[in-house]
């Protein structure tokens, strides 16, 4: 197109007069198709529509409470409310265009059903302390489930290290063979990692527990709402201190995505494990046939793919995270449209990360450990090293000479000299005593140390790891959840 053309802008059709927008007093035109299609949050934001009925009956009895609505209007909104939650869980209700989002889309139904008093739902509230409240309550109730699925998977991870017993394999630093460690230590390893995550989802819950309801568009109301009132209504630990703040607060939704991104790397890097531990090369685990795939091509195949994607999808919880708060940065006081896109991070993280709990949880509960792979690959004589240097540290030997000591015997074996266990029997500081530390077997029965990888640690281990768990139930019992 030449640019010096003329070009007459096509505006788009006008909505439906259905369609009416909630701001249509100080509009003489329609909103246009353009605009509808780009603001629009109702494919997303409708999974909040439990939340949105929960704050506005929490609100219809506040006004009512303070003699804005009559008890009959109380009575005849809370009951179109009612019918609203009906029609939303048989999924009969009817969604028009013009519903920009899950709140005009029930504000709308409303006025429907209950006629003028319907009318009087939004008073002294607006879509900005409404849309924090109702993620406030919906973050309340997911957050709680993604604790209680980790939980679980804590569980499988103990029931798994449980059955174990005095299985071995090799301990890894820089994925080279380091020192045998039992395998229910490292499944609990991972456990633990999912303890802080838990923990991770209670504080953030804690914090959360703030109702926004009342801020109003952004300076609170000039009518006498109670918002201590509706806060305690709606479950909610307090109500806020600061209009301002309260509808213009995504903290809690960024330390959520934080969460759920720290969930995600943990998941990962156990993808990134059982990748390897299913591999031909280690061969230290198998997969049920539920929890793995084939080859379209490749007859042999079994193929660790929830591992995989596991690894792979933290990449977009991360990226949540990092979209979620490149948009929070530059936003003025106090609401601002930009906040919408607080939601897709969000529930996006939600739904992936309970995904692959669920996944991950049914791979290792139902998986079959190869003991004789792994202990074959723990049992090599070099694993026995840091066994031997301790040994000379017993008798007196300050370690750094120890250290070079075994290690020299190391580098004499893998120079073709002899086996370690011979040179070390033949050497007269270490000797017969010091060469039973190279048997297969006993490498890992030494870490008898606190929190230690062998089994004499592992009875206090197991004991706390147990105490972990009911520690997080009572807490998440404890927390005043929604609903
Ligand atoms: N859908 C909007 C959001 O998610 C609701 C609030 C709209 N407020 C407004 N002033 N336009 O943030």
């Amino acid at each position: 197109m030449d640019l010096d053309d003329e070009h007459e802008f096509a505006r788009d059709a006008e909505l439906p007069a259905q369609a009416r927008t909630l701001w249509h007093g100080r509009f003489t035109g329609g909103p246009s198709e353009s605009l509808l299609a780009y603001t629009v949050s109702l494919p997303y934001d409708q999974r909040m529509w439990r939340d949105d009925i929960a704050g506005s009956k929490a609100h219809v009895r506040g006004l009512a409470r303070v003699g804005l609505l009559t008890d009959d209007e109380r009575d005849t909104v809370l009951a179109a409310l009612d019918d609203v939650s009906v029609e939303m869980d048989a999924g009969t209700f009817v969604f028009v265009d013009g519903d920009e989002d899950i709140h005009t889309a029930i504000e709308r139904r409303v006025t429907e059903l209950a006629g003028a008093a319907g009318g009087k739902l939004h008073t002294a509230r607006s879509r900005n302390d409404q849309v924090a409240t109702d993620l406030r309550l919906w973050c309340k109730r997911e957050l709680r489930d993604v604790a209680l699925r980790l939980i679980e998977m804590q569980e499988a991870l103990l029931n798994q290290a449980l059955e174990a017993g005095d299985t071995y394999l090799p301990g890894y630093t820089h994925l080279q063979r380091a020192q045998p460690v039992l395998l229910s230590h490292h499944l609990m390893a991972h456990g633990w990692a999912l303890g802080r995550d838990v923990s991770r989802l209670l504080d953030t819950l804690q914090r959360l527990d703030v109702s926004p309801l009342g801020a109003g568009a952004l300076a609170g109301s000039s009518l006498p709402i109670d918002p201590e009132a509706t806060a305690a209504d709606l479950g909610f630990a307090r109500a806020f201190d600061n209009s301002l703040d309260a509808v213009s607060d995504r903290d809690f939704v960024a330390e959520a995505v934080f969460d759920l991104a720290m969930i995600g790397i943990h998941l990962s890097r156990i993808g990134e494990e059982w990748v390897l531990w299913t591999s031909g090369e280690f061969g230290f685990a198998v997969l049920d046939d539920g929890y793995a795939t084939g080859s379209s091509m490749l007859p042999q195949k079994k193929n660790p793919d929830i591992a995989e994607l596991a690894r792979g999808r933290s990449g977009r919880l991360i990226g949540n995270l990092t979209g979620l708060l490149a948009m929070l940065k530059g936003l003025p006081m106090a609401y601002n449209r930009d906040l919408q896109e607080d939601k897709e991070p969000l529930f996006d993280s939600v739904e992936q990360v309970t995904l692959a709990v669920a996944a991950l949880t049914g791979m290792i509960a139902t998986a079959t450990f190869v003991p004789e792979r792994m202990q074959a690959a723990a049992d090599e004589e070099a694993m026995a090293a840091t066994d031997l240097a301790e040994f000379l540290v017993r008798g007196g030997m300050p370690f750094r000479e120890a250290h070079a000591v075994v290690g020299a015997h190391v580098q004499a074996a893998l120079a073709g000299t002899g086996s370690l266990v011979d040179l070390v029997a033949a050497d007269p500081v270490l000797g017969a005593e010091a060469a039973r530390l190279v048997a297969p077997g006993v490498g890992v029965t030494m870490r008898t140390s606190r929190g230690g990888a062998g089994p004499e640690a592992r009875g206090a281990q197991v004991e706390s790891y147990r105490a972990m768990l009911a520690d997080e139930l009572q807490s998440i019992r404890d927390f005043a959840a929604f609903g």
